[in-house]
């Protein structure tokens, strides 16, 4: 059984609407875990809103000039390819695996990924403020 992932102040990125973001992708995370039947409905969902967060975190790095940009924007992409990868997969053939499996592999993504990337531009972020 999966259990419930959770958004943490050590999450924070300082910006109100990227960690409502943040906190919405975790709660469509946690949907796809007890999803069953409308599985594919839910992880398309979840794709959609990933792609529009990716959007908006992008345009505000673009506007605050952050240097990682052009990494940060590959991580993205390389995450949306092996999501969309992923639903494609589950819409020819369905997972071998169960859905609790998949929604694991989204949040250990997306958990480092705030905590490690998003956290670099957060701090660069603080650092050229304080400045
Ligand atoms: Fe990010």
């Amino acid at each position: 059984m999966a259990h419930l992932m959770k958004w943490t102040d050590a999450m924070s990125v300082g910006v109100e609407t990227l960690d409502e973001d943040h906190r919405q992708l975790i709660h469509l995370i946690n949907n796809l875990a007890y999803a069953d039947a409308d599985f594919a409905e839910v992880f398309n969902r979840l794709l959609d809103y990933i792609t529009s967060h990716f959007e908006r975190e992008e345009a505000h790095l673009e506007a605050l000039g952050y240097p990682g940009i052009d990494s940060h924007r590959a991580q993205h992409d390389a995450f949306a390819d092996r999501v969309g990868e992923m639903l494609r997969h589950y819409r020819e053939s369905g997972f071998d695996t169960t859905d609790g499996q998949v929604s694991d592999f989204l949040w250990t993504w997306l958990k480092s990924h705030i905590l490690i990337e998003d956290m670099k531009y957060a701090i660069w972020a603080r650092a050229r403020q304080a400045s």
